[in-house]
């Protein structure tokens, strides 16, 4: 099922993700939908918060733009080593239409649990390496634009308010054409 990706500022996206306690069926539920989701709105990756769910998971396909990756589930990621450094314009699936470049590690070791509940350990580089850095950021309440100055920030904020104002207006509107069903009773 496709779920509703929460746009930035929202109260949700600023918070911290629990840990799963458990990879089990409706878990891996969530995780299909956050895969379908992110296919959906043409991403490479996907965390929990992003639909409203508050728990340490990401999906990640880095393979329309990465040769030879794949759908990755990450469950209670954490990144144990980083080396480097490289720069990237990112955008998020949060922040629809913006993208700036963002200073990252050029590779890192994740550890997490797969959608199997087994643990695995990944070393990750290029477009990976950032989506991995990108998305364990969002389970802690970090976005792209808080690796920004105030000032592009504060411009960004301004645009994606504008945006939702828009998106409101178009969803009453929608209402108001929907046909209505009344019942003589
Ligand atoms: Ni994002």
């Amino acid at each position: 099922m496709i779920r509703e990706i929460l746009i930035w500022p929202d109260p949700l996206l600023k918070q911290e993700a629990k840990p799963v306690a458990a990879v089990d069926d409706d878990l891996r539920a969530l995780l299909d939908d956050m895969a379908e989701t992110m296919y959906a709105a043409d991403g490479v990756g996907l965390a929990a918060p992003q639909v409203g769910e508050l728990k340490r998971c990401l999906v990640i396909d880095t393979s329309p733009r990465q040769e030879g990756q794949k759908l990755l589930h990450f469950v209670n990621p954490e990144i144990v080593r980083t080396e480097g450094v490289t720069h990237y314009t990112e955008g998020c699936l949060s922040i629809p239409g913006e993208a700036e470049e963002v200073e990252r590690a050029a590779k890192v070791w994740v550890r997490a649990l797969g959608y199997d509940g087994k643990p695995f350990e990944l070393e990750c580089e290029g477009l990976l390496a950032i989506a991995v850095q990108h998305e364990t950021d969002h389970l802690s309440g970090t976005l792209f634009v808080d690796h920004l100055s105030a000032l592009k920030r504060e411009l960004i904020r301004k645009r994606m308010k504008k945006l939702k104002a828009e998106k409101a207006a178009e969803r009453a509107d929608d209402v108001k054409k929907a046909p209505r069903h009344e019942s003589a009773l």
